[in-house]
């Protein structure tokens, strides 16, 4: 059995673009750890106890800043920003003006372009072993988007064994803006094999088809008799090969479903028996994007394992992809004098 433990701070004290790196941890009363790294606002681990009262690491990540910047899969635990997922072509206009975006994912934009918030270093304010603020300036035009836009990720523990994740921004000028978190888990512990024996529930109806792409079609399909029909928890493994054209196109799941559940209730979980913890996501953002981990490229990570396909999985709280270019998606436009504030909850349960 492995034995998982937090890195060393020490790993995590770099120099990056003229600011300092670090590791922040943080406990709660429970016995969960996690811990965070101003690199990218992201997380690195969560040791989370399991049936036996094991601490299990649940999320992919690496030991150092240097495993950071070394890994071919980039997006680990990130804070993702200033828009996620994908923009077609990398344009978009606004009040009649066309902007050019990073063009990183063949003529899409990806997450916010090949500099995106993922590889900022971050201001931070650590409050009682509790909570993390991190804050980043992005400038008027960084990866063609207009506007500079503030923003503030905090990271919280509380003692219900949940991780409050809540983004906060503004801007100076009219812009589209799209924040989620790319923490990858593996309830079985990170680099124990695939997820492909996790029980997911989606509590939806619908889910947004792709193009050749891998950008929405601008429907919204019922998951009604699809591979996308998560209502009922199934195991992961069931309709991944299904031969259904929308499997085929992203290989795999990696696919947005609508969440009209309100912060209270959970829009999705995953559960492995192996360890008995279940983990439950909320969130106040239009949609759930499933991600399952179908392009990992055999990263070394924290236990010297290789992160293989299907190796974790990602449930990306977000606005719709491409929604700058879709009319009919939920607006993802903010204006100076608003605030744009968006929530996040990854909740750990035992259940035997
Ligand atoms: C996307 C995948 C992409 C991955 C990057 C996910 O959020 O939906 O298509 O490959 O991020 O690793």
């Amino acid at each position: 059995m492995t034995t998982y433990k937090l890195p060393h701070p020490k790993d995590f004290e770099s120099k990056l673009h003229g600011k300092n790196t670090h590791l922040i941890t943080l406990t709660n009363r429970a016995g969960m750890q996690i811990a965070l790294t101003d690199y990218g606002a992201r997380l690195v681990s969560a040791l989370v106890p399991d049936k036996n009262g094991n601490l299990i690491d649940v999320v992919l990540g690496f030991n150092s800043i240097q495993g950071y910047l070394e890994a071919k899969e980039v997006y680990h635990g990130a804070s993702i920003g200033r828009f996620c997922n994908r923009i077609a072509n990398g344009k978009f206009a606004l009040d009649g003006k066309e902007y050019s975006l990073d063009q990183n994912n063949g003529t899409n934009c990806l997450h916010g372009g090949a500099t995106g918030f993922h590889t900022r270093v971050w201001d931070r304010q650590v409050s009682f072993n509790k909570q993390v603020d991190f804050y980043y300036v992005s400038p008027d035009g960084e990866e063609g988007f207009p506007g500079e836009l503030k923003t503030t990720v905090s990271y919280e523990l509380n003692n219900e064994n949940e991780i409050i994740i809540k983004f906060r921004a503004t801007t100076n000028a009219p812009t589209v803006v799209n924040f989620t978190n790319h923490a990858y888990f593996n309830l079985n512990g990170e680099g124990n094999g695939d997820v492909l024996n996790h029980v997911v529930w989606i509590n939806t109806d619908e889910f947004l088809p792709l193009n050749e792409n891998q950008i929405p079609t601008g429907d919204l399909y019922p998951v009604e008799g699809t591979a996308f029909d998560f209502r009922t928890p199934k195991v992961l493994a069931t309709e991944i090969n299904s031969p259904e054209e929308q499997i085929q196109i992203a290989n795999g799941y990696d696919h947005s479903f609508a969440n009209k559940q309100p912060i209270s209730e959970p829009i999705a979980s995953a559960y492995s028996k192996e360890s008995g913890i279940e983990l439950q996501v909320f969130s106040t953002e239009p949609s759930i994007h499933l991600y399952t981990g179908n392009f990992l490229h055999e990263d070394e990570g924290k236990s010297g394992r290789k992160y293989l396909r299907y190796g974790g999985l990602c449930f990306e709280a977000q606005h719709y992809p491409d929604s700058p270019n879709q009319e009919k998606f939920p607006s993802v436009r903010l204006n100076p004098n608003e605030v744009f504030e968006s929530e996040i909850r990854y909740k750990f349960n035992i259940k035997k």
